[in-house]
């Protein structure tokens, strides 16, 4: 790996990720992309990391000619693919932007480093894509064990339907036509820079506000989180040291209920911004999300054995970095809410609840 391309690199875990490479690599040379125009990029993610080795280019994944052009200007050698419509509610509203920027984008993608990996005399030798995918393509767990990295894929959203179908591309291209590529899939994130519209920040803005807290039905979805700098560490383990064509899940051992996330929050903050009555005092339940799945869990066995990765922070000290983030971080929260479709997206899922 010398030469990287990182897509979506202005979004939550994208922004994260180059910053690692610059810290942990700072012999490699990064081209960023980002389209920038959606909900989730924002340029203030990748403030500070205008490095000599860091390029960004505003441009979409699904524009075959800059790609081809990257990849062949950069002389690109690795590819980590983050961009993506990331939002589950956003991609029950409208789906379209789903199956255009996860599904196309991805194969547009894939189809510009066979062409270029593999041209003439070329066998990909030293080049990897890697795919970044999420556990919620192995469908709701409820009823059922912890999913491993060669389950079936049962996405129930259109965010995740659209994963799986990038993710079975990403697959085609190993199996017919040679393609490096490893996938991971992971587990929900918490961390600095994730956009307010997510579960995580959009309870601390509101409960700082004193509005209230909404919670999809009665708030007993499990889902398993992870801070997203052990996401990234995991993303480079695999890129260092996984194998080409396999894929490895990330996350920890054991979920929590949503509701349980909130009320760990709350009490946090009653401790450190105390107001007059508790925080917890300000969860709502709304009305649930069309087709909520129930339970996310996959398990992490192999790259923890294989490649001896395991996340250095616990639930607890996850909400605690974070909390401290976004309360140290007024600028970045002014600037990821003063888009209009934010407040537009507001109420249109959290309506009566929105104060
Ligand atoms: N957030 C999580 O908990 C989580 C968990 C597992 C997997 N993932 C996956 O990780 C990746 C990053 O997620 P995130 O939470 O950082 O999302 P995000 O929404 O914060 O970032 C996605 C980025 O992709 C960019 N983008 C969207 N469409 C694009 C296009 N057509 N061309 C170029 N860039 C485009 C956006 O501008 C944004 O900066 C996604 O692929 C997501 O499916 C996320």
């Amino acid at each position: 790996m010398k030469r990287v391309l990182v897509t979506g690199a202005a979004g939550f875990i994208g922004s994260a990720f180059v910053r690692l490479l610059l810290d942990k690599r700072p012999d490699l040379r990064i081209t960023s992309l980002d389209v920038l125009t959606g909900a989730a990029g924002l340029l203030a993610n990748l403030d500070g990391l205008g490095a000599a080795s860091h390029r960004l280019v505003q441009g979409d994944v699904c524009n075959r000619a800059l790609l081809d052009s990257l990849l062949a200007d950069e002389d690109i050698d690795t590819i980590v693919h983050f961009a993506a419509e990331s939002h589950v509610d956003r991609s029950i509203d409208g789906p379209g932007a789903f199956v255009r920027t996860n599904v196309q984008g991805t194969w547009t993608l894939l189809d510009a480093a066979r062409q270029r990996w593999l041209r003439s005399g070329h066998d990909g030798a030293g080049c990897r894509f890697h795919q970044v995918s999420t556990d919620e393509v192995f469908g709701d767990r409820q009823h059922i064990g912890d999913a491993t990295e060669d389950s079936p894929f049962r996405p129930r959203s259109p965010y995740a339907a659209s994963k799986a179908a990038a993710d079975h591309l990403v697959r085609s291209y190993q199996h017919t036509y040679g393609l490096p590529v490893s996938i991971t899939f992971a587990c929900n994130n918490l961390g600095p820079r994730q956009h307010p519209e997510k579960l995580v920040p959009l309870v601390i803005l509101r409960a700082l506000a004193g509005q209230t807290l909404p919670l999809y039905g009665d708030g007993t979805a499990v889902r398993r989180w992870i801070h997203v700098d052990d996401h990234c560490r995991a993303v480079l383990a695999v890129l260092d040291a996984g194998q080409a064509g396999r894929a490895y899940a990330v996350g920890p051992l054991a979920g929590t209920s949503n509701l349980d996330l909130v009320q760990r929050l709350c009490a946090r903050l009653d401790q450190i911004r105390p107001a007059a009555a508790p925080h917890a005092d300000l969860i709502r339940f709304v009305k649930d999300r069309p087709g909520h799945d129930q339970v996310y869990r996959t398990s992490a066995d192999r790259l923890r054995t294989e490649l001896g990765w395991r996340p250095r922070l616990d639930l607890d000290q996850a909400l605690d970095l974070t909390l401290a983030w976004y309360l140290d971080h007024p600028d970045w929260i002014r600037k990821a809410t003063a888009r209009p479709a934010w407040s537009q997206w507001l109420s249109t899922w959290y309506g009566d609840e929105r104060d």
